[in-house]
């Protein structure tokens, strides 16, 4: 059988970050990025990554750069260069592409700090995807995406490539078998302009963390608060989604704190235990209790990091920025919002 050669292409595509208000903490398979349990966030619209990808027909090493956002263009190396490679094999394959029939040219950007547990893997996986389909002049639909975009091995990667309130269930598939029946896929559970809610990043860490999210999802089932965990999700789960139907900000908050304590509480208990923390994130939790206590809606959540996303109405905005930018230990205070989801873009970095 002969693979035809795919036409010299070239897209540039920007994806989101997002934050999850019920987080993806271990998983059935790692190297496919299966969760054990089904997830929740809110896909964001500032701290986003953005990916030019070119198709080179024929034979050829891919080449990946990171664009330092004025032009300049320098290798990447390492592991992180490493997992590129391997979510371009793995998009290769779909577009069944023999080894050799073509090799990719990618430059990335991220608009905020990665590796601190902000989700750079999410929106850098889930632009490199929607980039290079796009570059390939394929066409892929949201559902298709969003399982290419979990192949990275980067699960919330799943959950960025879809705009506003997104599910990501544990199991069930888009309907493509035979070929992955088993294949979650994440999809809306509203859109972005259903209910404008602004997430206030709080930076007291801005470099890489110590303990991947990787090595977290290995690790979760050690811990004995594991299976209590998933015993208590289906009941969280569904008044996370009933409060976002209803735009509750009351109902939706003691959700999404107790669920953040429960990702760190089997973070610590897991063996070897891990630490995310630092104290300065204890320092903000302890500023947005007191937020609430003045009657200012807010609550916090976290990811595989010591920063702290604060979630909160518009009108609360003004005041939880104040208030963390005065926090000790913070450094930056990141504003960001509810948001689409990815785009495509006319500028490429090279
Ligand atoms: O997508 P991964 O493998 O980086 O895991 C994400 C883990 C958390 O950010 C802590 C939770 C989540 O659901 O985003």
């Amino acid at each position: 059988m002969t693979v035809p050669l795919p036409a010299p292409g070239k897209a540039t595509a920007s994806a989101p970050a997002n934050i999850a208000f019920i987080k993806y903490w271990g998983a059935r398979d790692l190297e496919r990025a299966l969760p054990v349990n089904p997830s929740i966030s809110m896909t964001l619209t500032r701290c986003r990554s953005r990916t030019t990808v070119e198709v080179r027909p024929g034979p050829g090493e891919d080449e990946i750069a990171l664009a330092d956002g004025a032009g300049g263009l320098r290798p990447a190396a390492g592991a992180f260069a490493a997992r590129i490679h391997g979510h371009l094999d793995a998009l290769r394959r779909w577009a069944g592409l023999a080894p050799g029939a073509a090799s990719f040219r990618v430059a990335t950007h991220n608009s905020f700090p990665a590796a601190a547990g902000l989700a750079s893997s999410a929106s850098g996986f889930a632009a490199l995807t929607v980039a290079t389909v796009a570059a390939l002049g394929r066409a892929a639909s949201p559902a298709e995406l969003s399982s290419l975009a979990r192949r990275s091995g980067s699960g919330s990667a799943a959950r960025s490539v879809v705009g506003g309130y997104v599910e990501w269930p544990a199991t069930r598939g888009p309907a493509t078998p035979p070929a992955d029946a088993d294949d979650p896929v994440a999809a809306t559970v509203a859109p972005a302009d259903h209910w404008d809610l602004r997430d206030l990043i709080a930076l007291v860490e801005t470099g890489a963390k110590e303990v991947s999210s990787l090595a977290g999802h290995r690790r979760a089932a050690t811990s004995p608060h594991f299976d209590r965990r998933l015993a208590e999700l289906p009941h969280r789960l569904d008044a996370v989604r009933r409060a976002i139907l209803a735009r509750d900000f009351a109902a939706l908050a003691p959700r999404v704190e107790e669920e953040a304590i429960d990702l760190h509480l089997i973070a610590m208990s897991s063996r070897p235990p891990i630490f995310y923390w630092q104290p300065a994130t204890l320092a903000v939790l302890a500023a947005v209790r007191a937020l609430r206590g003045e009657g200012v809606a807010a609550c916090s959540t976290m990811d595989a990091g010591a920063n702290v996303h604060v979630l909160c109405p518009p009108d609360a905005e003004e005041a939880v920025a104040a208030r963390l930018a005065a926090t000790a230990g913070v450094h930056e205070v990141l504003r960001d919002r509810v948001g689409d989801g990815p785009e495509l873009h006319d500028e490429h970095f090279f």
